[in-house]
């Protein structure tokens, strides 16, 4: 087949180049973008009248009607075409003739790479935006279910404090809010219009650049044609910001695998998200997050080829930069499919209250109430540690917790205890003491969670 750059060559490419160096295996995903990209591109030459606008007319006419045989399944995409803008330059071709060729008056495929990847992520950005809310959702929906329930809480993975579940599941929604964030402030520099670069340096066409960005709705032209080509950045940070936001849906799910051990039991996933074991009967697997875990691995891998894709590379554009487009789409399914399965199983799930409130209850959680309770008599709080830490090696060792104390056994570490340390060592009068702005307590819970419901309206 005669290649659209085919000029200067006298041999055709050899097979096995043409399987090695394609992309429209992958980059067919961007047909809409390069589809709009062009119309608007098009448009724009016949406003600057570097083109007739009888011919934009037929050009248009075509690029829609390729449209919608790509929808259609009436488009075949041949590897002979190299990528998915030769593709439908191709076709154009076949469906109105020479006019074909005008479309690609000043442009290049390296910008309009760039503008289809741009478009791609522009979409993508808005609908993560909306899936993360999902989930968050999700989250709240659980935090007011279970509002008043106390569980223990860790750090080292060893017990720490008491603290209320909804405490905890609102964390993760502080953690999906901040990746909003994230991608919102990305989606400022994704949102630039690279058309118009050209190859590299621009063109001697008379184009109207921000006639075409404002098409495409872009709040902002690319300042340099050498940068707007050579530029990965954008994509670097949304598949930055799709890694962190799968660390903390990692981190949730190994929160939820090692609770639904029977060692902590704190959890019950629900059936349809679990699998069983071949061999052993008794198995409840936890295979959904676990392959979350897993595919978050997955997203690391993507954002460092990225990174790597573009660290040594010479301005401007280079053709390694066509490896960028499977990282950013495998890493954006990822997320996505993850999203979505994580939603539900997040409704689903139940936690044991029986088993947590017995739980939370244990492992001497309330010492620090009673070193709290001393440095409010004026112990320094250094002393009434060193204090408290004797209390619960006694308690060790005579198999007694904090609770069960006497106030005389009390009285032996410390003169200044008093009839009301059992005030504190109570574990629901733990919690809910905590009334600072972010703590525990159930009053400000309540907050947050009515703070949400209304962010969520
Ligand atoms: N398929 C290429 C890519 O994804 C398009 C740009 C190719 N430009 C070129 N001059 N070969 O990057």
């Amino acid at each position: 087949m005669k290649k659209l750059w085919g000029g200067r060559f006298k041999e055709s490419t050899e097979k096995v180049v043409e399987e090695f160096t394609e992309s429209i295996s992958f980059d067919k995903r961007l047909y809409i973008e390069d589809i709009e990209g062009s119309i608007a591109h098009c448009k724009m030459l016949a406003k600057q009248k570097i083109i007739g606008s009888e011919e934009s007319k037929k050009i248009i006419k075509g690029l829609k009607e390729i449209k919608k045989d790509i929808e259609e399944n009436r488009f075949v995409f041949k590897k002979e075409f190299e990528d998915i803008h030769m593709a439908i330059e191709s076709r154009l071709r076949e469906k109105i003739g020479e006019t074909a060729g005008k479309l690609h008056t000043a442009r290049s495929r390296n910008d309009q790479v760039a503008l289809d990847i741009r478009m791609y992520l522009r979409k993508k950005t808005c609908s993560l935006y909306l899936l993360i809310e999902e989930l968050q959702k999700s989250f709240l929906s659980k935090a007011k279910e279970y509002l008043d329930q106390i569980i223990p809480a860790y750090t080292h993975l060893q017990r720490a404090q008491p603290v209320l579940l909804s405490h905890y599941l609102l964390a993760y929604i502080e953690m999906l809010e901040r990746d909003r964030e994230r991608f919102i402030d990305c989606y400022k520099r994704i949102d630039r219009m690279p058309l118009g670069s050209c190859a590299l340096a621009g063109t001697t066409y008379p184009l109207d650049r921000e006639y075409v960005a404002k098409e495409l709705g872009f709040s902002e032209v690319t300042r340099n044609s050498i940068d707007a080509v050579s530029d990965r950045d954008f994509a670097i940070e949304f598949v930055s910001a799709l890694a962190i936001l799968m660390m903390h849906l990692s981190r949730f799910s190994e929160d939820m695998i090692i609770w639904n051990t029977t060692e902590f039991g704190y959890v019950i996933l629900p059936d349809g998200f679990c699998t069983g074991s071949s061999i052993m009967p008794q198995k409840k697997n936890p295979d959904v997050l676990e392959i979350v875990r897993g595919k978050t691995g997955r997203v690391y891998g993507s954002l460092m080829a990225l990174l790597t894709i573009m660290k040594g590379l010479p301005l401007s554009y280079n053709r390694d930069m066509q490896e960028d487009k499977e990282q950013i789409f495998d890493a954006t399914d990822t997320v996505e499919s993850s999203l979505k399965v994580l939603i539900p199983l997040v409704l689903k799930t139940s936690f044991n209250r029986k088993r947590l409130s017995e739980e939370a209850k244990k492992g001497f959680i309330l010492a620090t109430e009673i070193a709290d309770y001393l440095a409010k008599k004026g112990v320094p709080f250094r002393e009434a540690h060193e204090i408290t830490g004797k209390i619960v090696a006694f308690c060790d060792e005579n198999k007694k917790d904090l609770t069960d104390l006497t106030l005389e056994e009390l009285k032996r570490f410390s003169s200044l205890f008093d009839k009301d340390i059992y005030n504190d060592i109570d574990i629901k009068k733990a919690v809910n003491n905590r009334n600072i702005i972010g703590a525990t307590g159930i009053d400000q819970v309540k907050k947050m969670i009515r703070y949400w419901e209304k962010r969520f309206e």
